[in-house]
């Protein structure tokens, strides 16, 4: 473990999208995303997924790596939901009315630190302007110390379909260390509850791994505990440590990290926990029951992801973003909007779409990206495959890539990756290096210190 730390401990892109979001530019403007959101209604998946960011927090986590700020008390909530409102008005002017919705996603900040009200009119608003797919997906993140069954009721009852709570961990002293409470309810009985209503809700919980105060046998402890809830889907992220975007991830740093090769045997040894109780590994993190839909596209290599998570052919397609910070993601455009919440309102009030950022990719970066997202979702490089999908030739595809064998023998010496019948398949070791091997895949991969999180 310590040898294949030390040669592949570097920072590397996570790779949920491609480019990764530090190649946006500024140069992007309101006009081009008026000019791409017309084009997208040509472009592939023609189904609308749509993010919706909440940013508000009733309390910051020190290990913090999302786009959040705390709740006061003079904040405007309503000027923030009518400006996402007023964003969805102004988007679906551009958008073909025949194109319908199959995924919406509340993410954050947390969702449910605002009444579910507010949630429920963005809903709304979504279905008056729009049709949606049959059993669309409506997903909402939650922080479960401050949910209880009234606010999941109002949710329910407009349509939301599947539930992620971020539990982190069980142990009550790590979640202090990191400024956070656990569940307001008891989770089985949540669970209960959610199924009681509705037998189609999914249920996704969080954990990270890497925390102060963890220990091996401690985490493997909280994730026996939460296999034994049987969530459909259970996501262990590795904690991303980035002080130089979190001030207060300092903070962790002095209570003290665990090392990394405990941090990685966190993972390894949880993983085996969860494939013992009949989970399957989807990706680098995700771990699904054979009840999901996304178990049968993990074992049809038929898996796709966007920043909010993994998807499958049903419910994919461009990404729509609105509110604060968030990202489109288009077949051939990635579109950013203002990070801070003020500037966000008085850009939409004025009538004015509220991008800061964007990138428009290469037919040649397309290609990279369909490799990239292709080995990610599923730990396997299947040429044959992935050229069907593109429509062009394996050799094509390897010289736009520079591919070469040779640059992955040491992968394969490591015990990393196995190579047959000309496919790259990921062993389950190699996994936590996963982005490693993504980054030879990536022609244009420069490594940068102060840039991108460590891979373990
Ligand atoms: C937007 S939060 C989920 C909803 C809610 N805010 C909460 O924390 O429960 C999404 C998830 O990102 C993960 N996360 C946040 N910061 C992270 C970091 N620095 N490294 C790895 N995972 C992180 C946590 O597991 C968290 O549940
Ligand atoms: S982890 Fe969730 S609750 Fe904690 S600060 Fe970040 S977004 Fe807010």
């Amino acid at each position: 473990m310590q040898q294949l730390y030390d040669k592949y401990s570097d920072p590397v892109p996570r790779y949920t999208s491609y480019p990764p979001a530090t190649k946006f530019t500024d140069n992007f403007t309101r006009i081009d995303y008026i000019s791409v959101l017309k084009e997208s209604n040509n472009w592939q998946p023609k189904n609308i997924s749509v993010y919706v960011h909440i940013p508000f927090c009733r309390k910051m986590c020190h290990f913090c790596g999302c786009n959040a700020i705390l709740l006061k008390k003079k904040d405007s909530i309503c000027d923030y939901i009518d400006s996402i409102i007023s964003e969805i008005e102004m988007t679906s002017k551009h958008l073909d009315s025949n194109r319908k919705i199959s995924q919406i996603h509340f993410g954050g900040g947390t969702p449910n630190a605002i009444e579910a009200e507010y949630l429920v009119q963005i809903v709304d608003k979504l279905r008056d302007k729009f049709d949606f797919i049959e059993n669309a997906e409506i997903a909402i993140e939650c922080n479960p110390a401050y949910i209880d069954y009234e606010y999941l009721d109002i949710l329910i009852q407009a349509g939301f379909n599947r539930f992620s709570f971020g539990i982190q961990d069980f142990d009550e002293k790590v979640l202090e260390y990191s400024n956070r409470e656990p569940s307001k309810l008891p989770l089985d009985e949540l669970f209960s509850y959610l199924k009681a209503s509705n037998p189609n809700i999914g249920v996704n919980l969080d954990f990270i791994y890497g925390l102060p105060g963890q220990t091996v046998e401690g985490f493997v402890e909280t994730i026996k505990q939460a296999a034994e809830l049987r969530p459909e889907r259970l996501v262990t992220f590795s904690y991303a440590h980035v002080p130089w975007v979190n001030k207060s991830q300092n903070y962790l740093e002095k209570i003290g990290l665990p090392d990394p090769i405990e941090k990685m045997e966190m993972f390894v040894k949880a993983s085996r926990e969860l494939s013992l109780s009949g989970y399957k590994q989807i990706g680098l993190d995700h771990f699904v029951l054979e009840s999901d839909e996304l178990y049968e596209a993990g074992v049809n290599h038929d898996l796709h992801r966007n920043f909010q998570g993994y998807c499958t052919r049903r419910t994919t397609g461009q990404v729509y973003a609105f509110g604060v910070s968030g990202i489109s993601q288009l077949e051939k455009s990635y579109i950013q909007n203002i990070k801070t919440t003020k500037e966000y309102i008085e850009s939409i009030q004025a009538g004015e779409f509220a991008v800061i950022k964007g990138y428009n990719l290469s037919a040649n970066e397309i290609v990279i990206r369909e490799v990239i997202n292709y080995f990610m979702c599923n730990k396997r490089l299947d040429f044959d495959k992935i050229a069907m999908n593109l429509s062009i030739s394996p050799d094509d595809i390897k010289t736009l890539i520079n591919f070469d064998y040779d640059k992955f023998t040491h992968f394969t010496e490591d015990g990393i990756i196995r190579i047959h019948d000309g496919i790259i398949e990921v062993t389950d070791l190699g996994v936590i290096f996963i982005r490693n091997v993504a980054a030879v895949l990536d022609p244009f991969f420069v490594s940068s210190h102060g840039k991108y999180s460590r891979s373990v």
